[in-house]
């Protein structure tokens, strides 16, 4: 079985249609050239409303099934940056490690990398994980936490995902 995948583009521009979404297909690229197994994406484009944040996410998770669900956009300082409180909302649990790592990872790149509070959690079988808004960012955060995620998945009982070892290797720790 396809692994279902969710991609949310988080802007208000690129809803309205002022300005093409190209964190969303980003997103997806970097999925397609990560994954060797079969998964199927379910793409989203919505405002900055924290309201439709959540409900978004409920329904990728809850209802379409995604074990893995990428955001970009909304997770700066900005009066309508609310990404991150609507994905904490929705989450059972947080994991804190992949926002300091892909800030730790970031900072490297740009000093404005610490405006970014972008965080990743669970919900129910699934990883919720926050990526910034510039589709530049969006590998640069992919590639530093992307290692842990198929493990994260098998924790969740999920689908086994395999990676192209050529661009990026998965790690799960050996059997106990
Ligand atoms: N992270 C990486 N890796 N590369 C970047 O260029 N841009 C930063 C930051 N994180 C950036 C980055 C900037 S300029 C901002 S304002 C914050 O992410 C928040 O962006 P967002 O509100 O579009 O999510």
């Amino acid at each position: 079985m396809k692994a279902r995948i969710g991609f949310v583009t988080i802007s208000d521009r690129a809803s309205r249609g002022i300005y093409e979404d190209l964190g969303g297909p980003e997103m997806q690229r970097v999925i397609r050239e990560y994954l060797s197994s079969p998964w199927e994406p379910i793409a989203v484009v919505i405002p900055d409303e924290r309201q439709l944040i959540e409900q978004t996410l409920e329904r990728l998770v809850d209802v379409e099934g995604c074990c893995l669900v990428l955001t970009t956009g909304g997770t700066g300082p900005a009066l309508r940056d609310v990404t991150p409180e609507a994905t904490r909302a929705v989450c059972s649990k947080i994991l804190d490690g992949f926002g300091e790592q892909m800030r730790a990872v970031s900072l490297q790149k740009v000093p404005t990398a610490i405006l970014s509070r972008q965080i990743a959690g669970i919900r129910g079988k699934a990883l919720i994980i926050n990526l910034p808004g510039k589709p530049k960012a969006i590998r640069e955060c992919l590639d530093a936490v992307f290692p842990a995620v198929p493990y994260c998945i098998d924790l969740l009982d999920g689908p086994y995902l395999t990676t192209h070892e050529s661009v990026i290797r998965a790690f799960r720790p050996a059997a106990k």
